[in-house]
């Protein structure tokens, strides 16, 4: 969380990080602020609130400066308010920074700079880091760079930062540990922009190097861009070329970007199904893990680690790995894994699902079952990623940019690519047969034209929404490949709408949910056909008896549920493995509805940050 932007060159500064800013801000919105160089001298605005308060903080008064550097927060040391947000300043004023991660060992820098006598105004973590690097390079007469390094061997946790230096305009210097920053190189190398993706570089540059852990980066408007590593080794920047284009990070006519990627789900399905799903050839190829199909074939064990709604797609390859790959499956929440000692060796396979490829207690599950010895393998959707650049192998979702902070079409297309490794290991292995496995790839081929379907009922599920958008509470039942998709119905409530809402399996909600149900409290069911079905019928009438109110997805024609429920919504029918892909669609969408009828920030729900680079 936290977004970083950064600018160096001929044109005017101030642009150039308010929209980085406006970018970034799905990282964090609770504070913003620019430092800019204007006539020889640093000038510092920041305060609480969005990057639209910045700018109304501004208010014209930055207009000829060419370098900066910006900062969009997310609050872990501090609350957010005016004096916690970034830049923070060194003792002299001439230094300034911007970070994004936690310093962990800060308690003990801050008492020994307090005791050399540095006041500290602000309660944050980043506060310390600039005081320590102005203390070092005044006390070991070295130069700003060196001071960095320095200071840098010395702390303990993650850091992407970029620090402006008053007297030395020409200069950025920025370093990385954990948190993310990509640098892009503008026409001529004499111009830089950095930040924390590359969405606040695409319009002005396709050319970028990632900052690798522990790097420490320069760009000056003479000498260009060199890099070298917190032990003082010279490094080669590796230049990429980026393939995002800018429309995609535009609302393109949609009131939210949620409601944007919901409808973009039937393309990303589709883009991510592109050659890998061949039909006519009745086979599936996944090029990133080519070399590990073998091990994933006669893998004894797969361990899925993820947060939030990646750790629900990561239930639903759960479902499919076990069923149709008969492979055992464990799902972990990366922060858990990562603390409790897994038992992990060289035979386990992990495979570590993303959106953002940044998740810190992701990435740190992911090192621990590396340093045990495990293959780790990658499904991320922002290409060149932490975690995509971390991981043995792996697939990419191909969504898009996400922008909205509520998952949609990241996890559909996560399931995509859980759904295409599943079949694709269970034919090799022989665990589904050909006849199955061709049904299933035709299917398969045929669910973006279905959520197209799904996404058809979009008045009556505004309807749906406005009857329940009062609702203190709410229940999502599921069975079987359904129920990680209620809990995933249940937190897109929870992030977007503040409504309470719980996730259950529908012969669960016996055993202690049942108390909570009476006529106020909305229960949504996934009640299409496949094996619980039956099942799950019985589950709406223990609701109905006790004067719930079920809103049912059920599939075309079912009269059997539209005859118990009191809302239902029709969608097509599928394979039992591929009903998640559908099903979730219009719970997306009832949040997203009751969200905007609530008056709720949908794009930027409160205490939320899209990329959790903070454990
Ligand atoms: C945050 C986001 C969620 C996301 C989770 C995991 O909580 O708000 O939408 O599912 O992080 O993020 P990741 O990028 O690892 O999928």
């Amino acid at each position: 969380m936290c977004g970083i932007v950064g600018y160096l060159g001929d044109n005017p500064v101030y642009p150039v990080l308010i929209k980085g800013l406006a970018r970034l801000e799905y990282r964090g919105y609770d504070s913003a602020g620019i430092s800019v160089i204007e006539n020889g001298k640093l000038e510092l605005y920041k305060c609480k609130g969005k990057v639209a308060d910045l700018e109304r903080h501004v208010n014209g008064k930055l207009q000829s400066g060419f370098v900066g550097i910006g900062h969009t927060r997310w609050a872990t040391h501090g609350p957010p308010n005016d004096v916690n947000a970034h830049p923070h300043a060194s003792d002299s004023g001439k230094l300034h920074i911007i970070h994004n991660g936690i310093i962990e060992n800060y308690a003990t820098l801050k008492e020994e700079l307090i005791n050399r006598g540095h006041v500290l105004k602000s309660d944050t973590d980043t506060e310390i880091l600039i005081h320590l690097i102005e203390d070092i390079q005044m006390r070991e007469r070295v130069d700003l760079l060196e001071a960095v390094r320095m200071a840098l061997n010395g702390v303990i946790g993650a850091y992407a930062i970029v620090i402006i230096d008053a007297d030395h305009p020409d200069t950025l210097i920025a370093a990385k540990k954990s948190s993310p920053l990509v640098i892009g190189i503008g026409e001529g190398h004499n111009e830089f922009y950095l930040a924390s993706d590359a969405t606040p570089l695409v319009e002005y540059t396709k050319n970028v190097v990632y900052l690798e852990d522990e790097e420490i980066a320069v760009v000056n408007r003479k000498t260009g861009l060199s890099i070298r590593n917190i032990k003082n080794q010279e490094k080669t920047p590796y230049i990429q070329e980026l393939e995002i284009q800018l429309e995609v990070l535009e609302k393109g006519g949609y009131d939210h970007f949620m409601l944007k990627e919901i409808n973009e789900q039937p393309a990303s399905i589709r883009d991510c199904l592109r050659g890998r799903l061949q039909l006519q050839k009745g086979s599936v190829t996944l090029g990133g893990i080519k070399d590990y199909e073998q091990k994933l074939v006669h893998a004894k064990r797969i361990i899925f680690v993820a947060c939030g709604t990646s750790y629900y797609a990561g239930l639903v390859g759960e479902y499919l790995f076990e069923d149709l790959a008969r492979i055992p499956v464990e799902v972990e929440y990366a922060s858990e894994f990562r603390y409790r000692n897994p038992i992990i060796g060289e035979n386990d396979i992990v495979i570590a699902i993303s959106q953002s490829g940044e998740t810190a207690d992701t990435l740190a599950a992911i090192e621990l079952a590396k340093a045990k010895g495990a293959t780790i393998i990658g499904i991320c959707n922002v290409v060149g990623s932490s975690i995509a650049r971390l991981t043995d192998a792996g697939s990419y979702t191909h969504a898009g940019p996400e922008i909205g902070v509520a998952s949609t079409k990241a996890f559909t297309a996560q399931v995509t690519v859980l759904t295409l490794m599943a079949l694709g290991i269970a034919h090799r292995k022989g665990s589904i047969s050909d006849s199955k496995f061709h049904r299933s790839l035709v299917e398969l081929d045929s669910i973006p034209e279905k959520v197209n379907q799904v996404l058809e009922v979009n008045a009556q599920i505004r309807d749906i929404a406005n009857i329940y958008k009062d609702a203190d509470n709410a229940l999502y039942l599921g069975r079987g490949f359904t129920y990680p998709v209620a809990l995933e119905g249940a937190l897109k409530l929870k992030e977007i709408s503040y409504i309470h809402a719980e996730g259950y399996p529908a012969a669960e909600m016996k055993h202690g949910p049942i108390a909570l149900i009476d006529e106020e409290m909305p229960v949504f069911v996934i009640a299409t056909k496949g094996a619980s079905y039956e099942k799950v019928v019985s589950n709406i009438q223990e609701v109905k008896a006790r004067k719930g109110k079920v809103i049912a997805i059920i599939n075309y024609g079912d009269t059997v549920v539209k005859e118990l429920a009191d809302h239902t919504i029709e969608i097509p029918e599928t394979d039992d493995c591929l009903v998640p892909l559908l099903s979730v669609v219009p719970l997306q969408l009832l949040s997203y509805y009751v969200a905007v009828m609530r008056g709720c920030n949908v794009d930027q729900p409160r205490n939320l940050a899209k990329s959790v680079t903070v454990e």
